[in-house]
């Protein structure tokens, strides 16, 4: 016995280990919704053209909703020798309607359908990592305003540099999530077009209409090539990309978290329930939720890798090689979705430690730029400032002593233009105060961002 789909031209069955190594259902069955959302459409703009009766087509959509209702009710079977969800749908919906189940295939192919339920799942899935995207930055805008005026050490090669606030931190990490959503889209453009109309390769010889399918399924337009069209994946590698550099972008908060976590850093009290213990250390609450997005953001690199070389040299149309596509696609979006939610749910919970942030910032000399700049300011040189201050320090190490705790005398002593109101500028409020523009770490500025970075969010 041949396979009912498309055994006309075979003489003895599929080999029982091909159908179960050549089948798709046990995970492209999570795509029901969309292929029977798509194959509703279809067979209006069937009926539509004459193409199918009326009766015809309401018998298919009636039944198609009943086969959507059997698979959320946990009563459909799926079957391995049905391939794929496909034949899975069409084969429930025959089952139920009869012989007028099977004239839903007409004008189509799986490659056009399969093609267009991948968009359509895709751009529901931007759709909602987009709003946990927003609810994120939301909820880091919302941080940021309560800590414009706390006071932390800004570090590069993660050496103590200068003072800055908690806030304008954490609005740094708004800024990349802030692209991170424009790329996601920009993304959705190219995704949100319709393949179905393409059927195999070639075209149908149907009288179909395209532009009425793509609008009742919110597509913005049809594709523009049949051959293109059931062969193009790089909308899928393009969503990869842009989801690697979201958890690339996680994965950099995380870290931070996971120090600043640590009792060296000591800046941050993560809540308990986002945090887990050791069974034989006592002591330990271990950041976990931070650690597992650092760590699951090589999955999507992964996936994105995985993608790339399943498209490459892939000749045109259709090739079997494209069935790879869905487990990375639906990894990389379950990745995204856990992540996004685990970290919009923790945020609002971050304490900030104001006291410790503090200390830290006041040790490491994160002032001595502003000494430099003081001296610039009455007359100095910059390189020259440079110097002064460097020798300073230098002096400061060896007393043991941050810059504001040396004497004026003892300042005096590595230039004259140093004069009482040198405390003023060697303060932490005095040199985060003084980077008062565009972008700066004042706390005024991080207010002002604060309100513009919620404007431009809440405008979505
Ligand atoms: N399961 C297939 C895929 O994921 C659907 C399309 C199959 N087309 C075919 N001609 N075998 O790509």
């Amino acid at each position: 016995q041949t396979n009912s789909a498309w055994g006309g031209r075979f003489s003895e069955a599929t080999d029982a280990f091909v159908a179960e190594f050549t089948a798709s259902i046990g995970f492209d069955q999570r795509l029901y919704r969309q292929d029977i959302e798509g194959s509703i459409a279809h067979a209006t703009m069937l009926a539509e053209c004459g193409v199918l009766t009326d009766e015809e087509k309401n018998a298919i959509v009636q039944g198609l909703n009943e086969v959507k209702d059997d698979i959320e009710q946990g009563r459909q079977q799926w079957s391995v020798a049905l391939e794929d969800v496909h034949m899975n749908v069409e084969a429930a919906l025959t089952a139920k309607i009869g012989s007028v189940g099977k004239k839903l295939h007409t004008g189509r192919s799986r490659n056009d359908q399969i093609a267009t339920d991948i968009r359509l799942y895709l751009r529901d899935n931007i759709d909602h990592l987009s709003a946990e995207l927003t609810r994120l930055q939301l909820a880091l805008i919302e941080l940021a305003k309560g800590e414009a005026d706390t006071i932390m050490p800004g570090f590069t090669h993660l050496q103590t540099a200068q003072p800055v606030t908690f806030g304008h931190h954490l609005l740094a990490w708004n800024e990349m999530l802030q692209r991170d959503y424009e790329r996601l889209q920009d993304c959705r453009k190219r995704v949100n077009i319709m393949p179905l109309g393409a059927a195999a390769l070639a075209g149908t010889t149907y009288p179909i209409n395209r532009a009425r399918t793509a609008e009742l399924l919110g597509f913005d337009r049809p594709s523009t090539n049949s051959l293109d069209s059931v062969s193009d994946r790089d909308f899928g590698i393009e969503f990869t990309h842009a989801g690697a550099l979201i958890m690339m972008h996680l994965s950099r908060m995380s870290e931070e978290l996971v120090l600043w976590a640590s009792a060296q850093f000591d800046f941050i009290d993560l809540p308990d329930r986002f945090c887990t213990g050791s069974s034989i250390m006592p002591q330990k609450k271990n950041p976990d939720v931070p650690e597992l997005v650092r760590g699951k953001s090589g999955r999507v690199y992964g996936h994105l890798i995985s993608l790339l070389t399943l498209m490459k040299s892939q000749p045109l149309a259709y090739n079997k090689d494209n069935q790879e596509d869905k487990e990375p696609l639906f990894d990389t979006i379950d990745t995204l979705a856990g992540s996004l939610r685990a970290f919009a749910d923790m945020v609002p919970h971050i304490q900030a430690k104001k006291d410790s942030m503090r200390v830290a910032a006041a040790k490491g000399y994160s002032t001595a730029t502003d000494l430099a700049d003081y001296l610039v300011k009455k007359g100095l040189p910059f390189r020259d400032a440079h110097e002064v201050v460097g020798a300073s320090v230098a002096f400061g190490i060896e007393q043991k002593k941050d810059l504001a705790e040396l004497s004026l005398t003892e300042l005096q002593n590595f230039s004259d233009l140093i004069s009482e109101d040198v405390f003023d500028v060697l303060t932490l409020e005095g040199s985060v105060a003084a980077r008062d523009h565009i972008g700066g770490t004042a706390p005024s500025q991080v207010r002002k961002a604060c309100e513009t970075a919620l404007t431009l969010v809440k405008s979505r």
